[in-house]
């Protein structure tokens, strides 16, 4: 593959696109940060591309007034920035078909559990933890994987193993996990570099 070139896609803190960044600025990566798009005007994300001096663009359905224009308008700030990965770093939104389809194959999420389990709809934040809890689960996970139009679905590319402590609570597994994302994100991309991973 050449040369990665990363488009991010965020809703809130995006704390995996920062350890992504930091991994190009220090060389671990071999990838380009090129912009980040984020549905939400408020978002610690777009601070942080303010910060990094990354091209940022607030795009949702208060600057869209439908979803079809929406999907058209992600589609090209992608494509004029020479995206060629894209990664969604805690983005809520689903992507509509034009970015899919141009972009098949080449769009990654990360989740913050053994998908196929503890996904889909309102599988998002604490929740996911709070039922990994719930369901006494020995052991949670990492989930990095491909994106199609639904929710946590796509093909899975990269996954590890947590153990989950019988004193955890919310906060601590939510906390241990989200800190091995940003290592197991960079690892992930590590490798389709390398490709040890082909997408
Ligand atoms: C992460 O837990 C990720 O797995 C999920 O959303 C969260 C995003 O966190 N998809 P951040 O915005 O990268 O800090």
């Amino acid at each position: 593959m050449k040369k990665i070139i990363l488009g991010f896609l965020a809703s809130h803190n995006g704390s995996n696109m920062q350890a992504i960044i930091n991994a190009c600025k220090n060389k671990t990566l071999n990838a380009s940060p090129a912009v980040l798009i984020s549905n939400n005007a408020d978002s610690v994300a777009l601070q942080r591309a303010k910060q990094e001096s990354i091209p940022y663009y607030h795009l949702s359905l208060k600057t869209h007034n439908n979803f079809e224009n929406l999907d058209n308008e992600i589609l090209k700030v992608l494509i004029k920035h020479n995206v060629n990965l894209v990664i969604l770093a805690g983005y809520m939104k689903k992507l509509g078909p034009k970015v899919l389809n141009y972009y098949k194959s080449r769009i990654l999420n990360i989740h913050p559990a053994l998908l196929p389990k503890y996904g889909g709809l309102g599988m998002y934040g604490k929740n996911v933890h709070k039922a990994v809890l719930a369901a006494n689960e020995k052991e949670t996970g990492i989930t990095v994987h491909l994106v199609d139009s639904e929710y946590d679905t796509g093909k899975i590319i990269n996954q590890c193993k947590m153990p989950v402590f019988c004193n955890d609570t919310v906060e601590t597994l939510s906390n241990r996990v989200l800190e091995q994302e940003h290592l197991f994100f960079i690892e992930t991309l590590q490798k389709i570099n390398e490709g040890i991973i082909k997408l």
